[in-house]
């Protein structure tokens, strides 16, 4: 009898077993025919069919940068957090009247603005970690800038004019090639501008291969604005001078609203707009980052710019931990949540061009100068340590890998120099010999 009842309440076609997995099977080839059209790779999906400029930005000569390969993508095949891009149309119209309204970029930070031996300051420890709780917004936070930022005028004239969205990179010492993105919708040039920072080395190879003629005052490679720093007036490491632009982006572009920081091993193929509004606007973030890809604690990363001689002064970055973990840096755990590593790989960053962010950005070039231009050691420290909470989304690496291509650096020509100073103070064995009693609590939560 109960067995009888049972079969009834059965939906009728699951009587058959056969027919039953057919329908199954159907109804899940139909889902994943359905799932692969709409997004081709899983982890971007677009609700409108987007139609970006075709034609090509800009004509290399063939000999420039003609062995640079991209890196091949890890092809990660789950994606576990999807980005969703609203119409291109209505984003850039969105993002447009946004960048009208100042009110929704305040309240502004305020700088101070003196005089300094270096362009930071070359504050100590203690100094820089003083502006960490940001309670009272009339401080005036040290924010780079207390020495002049060497350009021309017409060039400085051009970054104040920005007043949307900027998309920067830098190429100091001829690391990388300038490559002009891909998928641009028809307003993105309207909204936004393209600024490539680079220092006199780079601009020789650009001439070298005729890229751009020699006696232009300004220059523009397809839809970047070149701008030349004199380096030789700011620091002796030209790791040091890339990273101004990198953190100090709404500085250097006063009037910009949003920000996109691109390494220039990467070339961008999604359009600016889209990509500031699904990872910023939407999710109402101050900063989108990518994440590294297999660390989570800033001790795996300090371990392995030792041992992959990323920085070569090694006694430098055991002191740089060593006083992170006495002042009171912790591994990455569930009590972080909802940031979900400590760890960025910094390749690509997104900004809002507001308090948390400006902030944020501020400090940990503060950290840099202190310590080095390894932006991802000082940045849990800041991040953890900095009041207001900073608002961020961090990209998944399966999510970045649609979002750019990466190519290698040009390694043949200046391989060691982005590595560090010239000298390091005693030979290293690629080791951090940490000092127990200051990083015991770290290390014994790491390791659990
Ligand atoms: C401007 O931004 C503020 C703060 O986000 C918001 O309250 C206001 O409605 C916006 N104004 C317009 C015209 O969109
Ligand atoms: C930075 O400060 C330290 C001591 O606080 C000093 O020894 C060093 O010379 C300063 N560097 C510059 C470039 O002024
Ligand atoms: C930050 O400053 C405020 C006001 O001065 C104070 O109440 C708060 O305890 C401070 N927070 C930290 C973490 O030091
Ligand atoms: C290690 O750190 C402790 C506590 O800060 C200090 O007393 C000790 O001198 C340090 N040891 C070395 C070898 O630097």
């Amino acid at each position: 009898m109960g067995k009888a009842t049972a079969t009834t309440k059965t939906p009728l076609f699951c009587q058959s077993k056969l027919l039953c997995f057919s329908l199954l099977y159907l109804f899940t080839t139909l889902f994943l025919a359905f799932y692969h059209k709409v997004s081709p790779n899983n982890c971007l999906f677009r609700s409108s069919p987007f139609d970006p400029i075709q034609s090509p930005l800009f004509r290399y000569p063939p000999s420039y940068g003609e062995h640079k390969y991209a890196t091949t993508a890890t092809h990660r095949h789950s994606c576990s957090s999807p980005v969703f891009f609203s119409g291109y149309g209505k984003v850039a119209e969105e993002i447009h009247n946004l960048c009208k309204n100042s009110s929704a970029f305040l309240p502004a930070l305020k700088y101070l603005q003196v005089k300094g031996d270096t362009f930071g300051g070359n504050l100590s420890l203690e100094e820089r970690i003083s502006y960490f709780n940001h309670t009272n917004n009339d401080i005036n936070v040290p924010c780079g800038f207390l020495k002049e930022f060497p350009v021309s005028y017409s060039d400085r004239i051009a970054m104040e004019s920005c007043n949307g969205v900027v998309v920067a990179s830098a190429i100091f010492n001829d690391h990388d090639k300038i490559r002009q993105p891909i998928g641009l919708g028809s307003k993105t040039l309207e909204i936004s501008c393209f600024f490539m920072f680079i220092d006199d080395v780079t601009l020789q190879g650009l001439h070298f291969h005729k890229v751009i003629p020699q006696n232009s005052p300004d220059y523009k490679i397809g839809v970047w604005r070149i701008i030349k720093v004199f380096s030789e007036k700011l620091y002796e490491n030209p790791a040091m001078n890339g990273v101004i632009p990198k953190y100090l982006v709404h500085r250097l572009f006063p009037n910009s609203k949003f920000s996109i920081w691109i390494d220039a091993k990467l070339q961008l193929t999604i359009d600016p707009l889209l990509l500031i509004h699904s990872l910023v606007v939407s999710g109402d973030a101050d900063m989108a980052i990518s994440k590294h890809p297999y660390y989570i604690h800033t001790m795996e990363e300090a371990m392995a710019t030792a041992r992959w001689r990323k920085w070569s002064d090694i006694d430098g970055l055991t002191k740089q931990m060593e006083a992170y973990c006495e002042k009171g840096l912790q591994p990455w755990t569930q009590d972080k949540l909802p940031y979900t590593t400590d760890v960025p790989d910094s390749a690509l960053i997104l900004r809002k061009h507001g308090l948390g962010n400006n902030l944020f950005s501020c400090l940990l070039f503060n950290e840099l100068e202190g310590f080095n231009p390894r932006d991802q050691l000082g940045f849990a420290f800041v991040r953890d340590k900095m009041n207001p909470r900073l608002k961020l989304n961090l990209i998944e690496v399966e999510v970045l890998e649609k979002i750019a291509v990466e190519y290698r650096h040009n390694l043949k020509k200046f391989g060691d120099i982005m590595v560090g100073p010239k000298r390091a103070k005693r030979p290293s064995q690629g080791h951090l010999f940490l000092n127990q009693s200051r990083c015991q609590n770290y290390l014994l939560t790491m390791w659990g």
